[in-house]
């Protein structure tokens, strides 16, 4: 349905602002349903018609379950789909149009994950969570953002947005299979960081008990991929970057006022990460990074429905003077 081959957009005004030699944007946010999930979806529904499941079943944040449901019905296979209560309303209303059976739970530990494994053993459902724990040949699917980015040449880091792991994992290895030498940085929210602070040395395993964090998509405290993703990011000459989830927010306004692209939240982090490292000295004049932006703005508009954020009412009469008045304070 026109997955993958997104393009890598370049970020002028941001690399000068920053003194980076460049900046680049993998634009996943324009896959069909909107995020890479759609690459892993359909390299799972390929599987599933190849060896004959009756359907599938999985969780999701919200973009592997639109992304799921939509190459599902592509492939004509029955699916059902268990997704946290607590989602974007974004997330959940662009699920329901394909008619899957669509359940919600409060939280989704790793024993849920075991539990729906046994389900879909039982039923002869392909088990569709997009990690390699639980669906490695649909990850594979994932490993084309690694050797696309490749393609564009030069790149020296790339920022992946993580939370279980796995889409870190398949881009790095997409990225060695194309002999790119690029390191990898895995950001995450402060407040759910068990991957990157465990690469700062802070944790000694990834994996943490309490956590907060608002940023959708990014909420695992147990992440499936947990180690992989750090023997992934150590093996690349990578480093881990924790972000507070205001950063990200202010990154997200960022993007959008002085590149024109709107992407939800924990796309945005990865170019949180980006200014955070150049403050700190990291990048630097020699650094080209690129960062993952793996979903679009309108899955999440969460932030941008406030009463304030509404349009000014106005009469064509006063235009001329709240134009000059707008104008003044750019
Ligand atoms: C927009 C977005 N970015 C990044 C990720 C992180 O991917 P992973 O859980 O494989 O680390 C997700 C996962 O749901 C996501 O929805």
């Amino acid at each position: 349905m026109g997955e993958g081959r997104t393009p890598m957009v370049s970020l002028d005004a941001l690399a000068r602002r920053w003194g980076l030699a460049g900046l680049w944007a993998k634009a996943e946010y324009l896959n069909p349903t909107g995020s890479y999930k759609d690459r892993i979806a359909a390299a799972s529904m390929s599987r599933a018609l190849r060896e004959g499941y009756r359907g599938w079943i999985g969780t999701s944040s919200g973009n592997g379950g639109a992304a799921m449901s939509a190459y599902g019905v592509r492939a004509g296979l029955p699916g059902i789909l268990l997704v946290l209560r607590e989602a974007p309303q974004e997330k959940l209303a662009s699920i329901a149009p394909y008619g899957v059976l669509l359940l919600s739970m409060d939280r989704m530990g790793p024993e849920v994950m075991a539990g729906l494994g046994q389900i879909a053993a039982a039923e002869r459902l392909l088990l569709t969570i997009t990690t390699h724990a639980h669906n490695p040949h649909g990850m594979r699917g994932a490993d084309a953002i690694g050797t696309e980015i490749a393609a564009r040449g030069g790149i020296t880091q790339v920022y992946v947005p993580t939370g279980g792991g796995g889409l870190l994992v398949a881009t790095a290895r997409g990225l060695g299979a194309a002999a790119c030498r690029a390191a990898v940085i895995s950001t995450q929210p402060a407040g759910c960081a068990p991957i990157a602070r465990t690469l700062t040395g802070e944790l000694s395993h990834p994996s943490i008990d309490e956590w907060s964090t608002h940023i959708s998509g990014l909420m695992l405290p147990r992440p499936p991929d947990g180690e992989a993703a750090v023997a992934a990011v150590r093996s690349s000459g990578g480093w881990g970057v924790p972000v507070a989830d205001e950063d990200a927010w202010a990154a997200q306004d960022l993007l959008a006022r002085t590149e024109g692209i709107f992407v939800e939240p924990a796309a945005a982090l990865a170019l949180a990460a980006v200014r955070q490292d150049v403050e700190q000295g990291r990048l630097g004049a020699a650094d080209q990074p690129c960062v993952v932006l793996t979903g679009h703005g309108l899955k999440d508009l969460g932030r941008f429905t406030a009463s304030d954020r509404r349009p000014t009412p106005t009469t064509t009469e006063e235009i001329p003077q709240r134009l000059t008045r707008w104008l003044q304070q750019l």
